[in-house]
């Protein structure tokens, strides 16, 4: 490796944003290079949960009036200046899967259900094509691929009703041009739900900005609500109150309380609500979201590029000798991670870094996984990330039987 560790230090006195780290419960020994899967803990948000805990055993059920049950409405305004929306937009609520079903339901609605097809990009995270599926299983539409990266406007035309894609993608980490694919789509007559899963949290998103209505996301991976932490769903102002969304629930009723045997939908962003959420994940998520309030987006997409870059210049010569590809995008259309292939190797490589305390992650097929978050990871921390990717490599650590042992979670 020909870059020094001095220079990583170097990096570090001029980064802006080096204070944030001490806001997170780091593990020690670990370098964390999998918050595109998992964001570490904030420490807020640890204080925060152990509030919870005691207002539960204190309040009892006193507590869904005193901030529990208004969280979804509450968390998506704090969300919303992280997407670019406005208040009254954004709800947190359910996961990605429930979000895409309830506004693929809600867009054929506000469309009269005159368009059959449902679109979706292949080769995006399974779960956003699974449910699209699912959604036409028990209805008269129809779910068609369109090939991953192909420009979606050669397969629009006046049968598509709405078009699943991600803004980043989960395996190569490309970031999509969403004003011109909105406004393609939106020309066809269609609508798009963009999965913000890989930008949220991870670079500026400007739904408002790029025309777009409708949109989901996770608050488990950059944003660092915590394992299990709720999903997001956005739908523009001007998209609101035009039908109903399919998964009727009873928080999303117009008044919960009477009991009503007959449902009728809330009013604005409420409705896409369904049943009880969990109190506690709710109080970890939204300390992280008041720590969001601090950052700059700028600063952090401006230090996200850097550190990508960094890594990729101090492993470069080794990933050239030992056949590893980078197939990590250009500044300009790229998402927070670095994207490797070594079908022969890779998995091996993953998890001789991980006995390291490196931790990334692997996605069949042949693909290292590296996701870059600049609230708490150091020039140097990456530095050291890859000195031992190169030290796996060149001794060929990786081939020992231990790191051939396949988990159920990769
Ligand atoms: C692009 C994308 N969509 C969806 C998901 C998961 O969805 P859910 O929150 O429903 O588990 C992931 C998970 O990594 C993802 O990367």
């Amino acid at each position: 490796m020909t870059i020094s560790l001095e220079h990583a230090k170097q990096l570090d006195q001029q980064d802006p944003l080096s204070h944030f780290k001490s806001r997170f419960n780091l593990p020690e020994g670990v370098i964390y290079l999998d918050g595109n899967s998992l964001g570490a803990q904030p420490i807020a948000s640890q204080n925060a949960v152990e509030k919870t805990l005691i207002q539960w055993r204190e309040e009892l059920i006193k507590g869904w009036n005193q901030g529990w049950f208004d969280a979804p409405e509450r968390l998506g305004n704090l969300m919303a200046p992280l997407i670019g929306a406005k208040e009254g937009e954004v709800l947190v609520t359910d996961n990605i899967t429930l979000n895409i079903y309830k506004l693929i339901g809600y867009v054929t609605e506000t469309q009269q259900r005159k368009r059959p097809v449902i679109l979706s990009e292949g080769g995006n995270f399974p779960t956003d094509g699974y449910i699209a599926q699912g959604f036409c299983h028990f209805s008269e539409f129809e779910h068609r691929f369109f090939p991953e990266g192909s420009n979606v406007e050669d397969y629009l035309n006046d049968q598509v009703a709405v078009v699943v894609m991600s803004h980043v993608h989960y395996r190569t980490g490309v970031l999509r041009d969403m004003k011109k694919i909105t406004e393609k789509v939106h020309q066809h007559g269609a609508e798009i739900i963009w999965d913000l899963a890989h930008s949220a949290g991870a670079l500026e998103v400007d739904l408002a900005g790029n025309n777009v209505n409708f949109a989901v996301g996770c608050t488990y991976k950059y944003l660092n609500g915590g394992p299990g932490s709720p999903g997001f769903l956005y739908v523009s102002k001007k998209m609101q109150d035009k039908g109903w969304q399919p998964l009727t629930g009873w928080h999303g009723h117009s008044a919960p309380f009477v009991f009503d045997l007959d449902y009728s939908p809330a009013m604005g962003i409420t409705q896409f609500r369904t049943g009880t959420h969990s109190a506690l994940i709710y109080s970890s998520l939204e300390a992280s979201l008041l720590l969001w309030k601090d950052v700059d987006m700028a600063e952090l997409r401006n230090k996200s590029l850097k550190m990508t870059d960094f890594f990729r210049d101090c492993i470069a010569d080794v990933i050239q000798r030992h056949s590893i590809k980078d197939i990590t995008s250009d500044a300009s259309l790229r998402g927070s991670q670095v994207s490797l292939i070594n079908k022969e190797n890779g998995f091996a490589i993953v998890q001789a870094l991980i006995s390291r305390g490196v931790i990334g992650d692997y996605r069949e097929p042949g693909l290292l996984r590296f996701g870059f978050t600049p609230l708490y990871l150091s020039y140097e921390d990456v530095w050291q990330a890859a000195r031992h990717f190169c030290e796996v490599v060149e001794s060929g650590e990786y081939k020992k039987p231990e790191f051939q042992v396949r988990s159920s979670v990769t």
